[in-house]
């Protein structure tokens, strides 16, 4: 599903769609058969995502052998044409590809840097749907330490790989149309050696022997996913599997060094989920829980259906964070990075309201802490409303997001607010949100002008008043 258009480029640009030349009859494509843009049009990520396409599905089989590091993927990407395509791209990062087909009909294909370019062997309509599928093998190369990001996508450990891919890390596991604003549904089958679990999104469908050795799991995320959220975690785990006491499926996994910490993670987990829906309104996914994995990344990351954190225990507020994101950042998802404030500043306002519902300091608390700062401290002079591309995840995005948030609250008034809260989740579930959107929203149920306050808050690089 796809919510950024994109302007395709014109493979002809002297022949229009209206075959205006005369002069050398063509026999080969339809007239004005483009190709599609090598990205999906966010300005800040130029090459993120593909233009002329709209993945609906995709089917990731894979095999991972941890020893040799080596994967074998086959990728079957369903999607419909949002223009004629004469070629479209799709991002991959690494491997070698050895095939590529389109609706069963072998492609050609090339690549450049993180660009794989496929030109079918008739070009697609415009409204089409086809199947894309591409065989390709190696060693991932995960994406490391560029800027604030650290490393992320699939990252290889000693017993398995420790996988996630925010902000565009899913190139590094399958081909992808790799930008949040085109979500799709995943199924996975994984074929991991004996003794390996592989955890991905969503439930989980078999596991079963496989015929060359190991086992086969089978995942589904039925709900739509962007792809900086899929994962199949791998290694050695131990599970705990059950309800949260609301009655939502819930599954806690953890590296054998963190098995202390297993009883704990399965049950704050579904604790906090369940208070979520009080809050924010019915679950988006099929399941919830969490993943410890013993690869130190120094962050977590909210995984749909299955929040992963990197090498360490997690406490209640970062749980309250990750799974605060199944509603704002999966369920609804930013359809450019500029607005990630919609992810980060809200899950991070639902740590505040965590804290303050178990009876630690106040949301008010919080904000007033983060308003004393200093008028020379960095969060005021990076407004979180344009997050930037070299620094993503700056702590003005999460705090000054969530003081946003407070800020509207105290102008709204509670009953508006979290009557906002539930209404935008509603309005938007499984879709793809903007700031403009929110605000809109905002205005709408309060009845207010609030161009100022967001504009303070978001858009100026200097403290707002209080
Ligand atoms: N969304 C994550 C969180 O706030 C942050 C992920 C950071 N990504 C990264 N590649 N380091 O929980
Ligand atoms: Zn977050």
């Amino acid at each position: 599903t796809l919510s950024l258009l994109a302007c395709g480029a014109t493979d002809r640009p002297s022949e229009g769609a209206t075959g205006a030349d005369s002069g050398s009859p063509r026999t080969a494509a339809p007239a004005g058969a483009t190709r599609g843009a090598p990205g999906i049009g966010d300005p800040d990520f130029p090459l993120d995502g593909n233009g002329g396409y709209d993945v609906a599905h995709y089917a990731l089989k894979i095999g991972y052998v941890p020893e040799s590091k080596h994967l074998d993927g086959e990728a079957t990407i369903r999607a419909t044409a949002t223009q004629s395509l004469s070629r479209f791209n799709l991002d991959l990062r690494g491997f070698e590809v050895s095939g590529v087909s389109v609706d069963g009909a072998a492609a050609t294909f090339s690549r450049e840097g993180d660009e794989l370019s496929v030109t079918p062997a008739r070009p697609l309509a415009r409204g089409a749907a086809f199947a894309v599928k591409v065989t390709y093998s190696g060693v991932p190369q995960p994406v490391r330490g560029s800027s604030n990001l650290g490393s992320y996508g699939f990252i290889p450990t000693g017993d398995g790989a420790f996988v996630a891919c925010e902000p565009n890390g899913a190139r590094t596991w399958f081909p992808a149309n790799d930008h949040p604003a085109d979500k799709a549904t995943f199924d996975f089958e994984i074929t991991v050696p004996a003794g390996v679990t592989v955890l991905a999104n969503g439930e989980l469908v078999s596991r079963e022997p496989a015929a060359g050795g190991g086992t086969t799991f089978s995942w589904r995320e039925s709900h739509p996913m962007v792809t900086y959220l899929a994962t199949a975690t791998m290694g050695e785990f131990q599970l705990r599997e059950g309800r949260t006491p609301g009655g939502i499926r819930n599954l806690a996994a953890v590296d054998p060094r963190f098995a202390g910490e297993l009883g704990d993670l399965y049950t704050r987990s579904g604790q906090i989920t369940d208070h979520w829906v009080t809050v924010f309104g019915p679950y988006p996914f099929s399941s919830t829980g969490g993943v410890v994995d013993d690869f130190s990344a120094g962050y977590a990351l909210e995984n749909q259906t299955k929040p992963m954190y990197g090498g360490f225990r997690p406490d209640q507020s970062i749980i309250a964070h990750e799974l605060a994101h199944q509603w704002f950042g999966n369920s609804l998802s930013i359809e450019r990075w500029e607005d990630l404030w919609l992810n980060e500043g809200f899950a991070t306002y639902a740590e505040w309201l965590w804290t303050e519902h178990t009876g630690g300091d106040t949301a008010d608390e919080r904000f007033r802490a983060g308003h004393d700062r200093p008028a020379g401290d960095p969060i005021w002079s990076y407004p979180p409303g344009d997050a930037r591309p070299d620094d993503l995840f700056n702590e003005s995005v999460y705090l000054r997001g969530a003081m946003t948030l407070h800020a509207l609250r105290e102008k709204i008034g509670d009953d508006t607010f979290f009557r906002l809260l539930k209404t935008w989740t509603a309005e938007h579930e499984h879709g793809s949100v903007t700031t403009e959107e929110f605000t809109a929203l905002a205005e709408r149920l309060s009845g207010k002008q609030l161009d100022s306050l967001f504009d303070a808050w978001l858009f100026q690089p200097r403290r707002p008043a209080a």
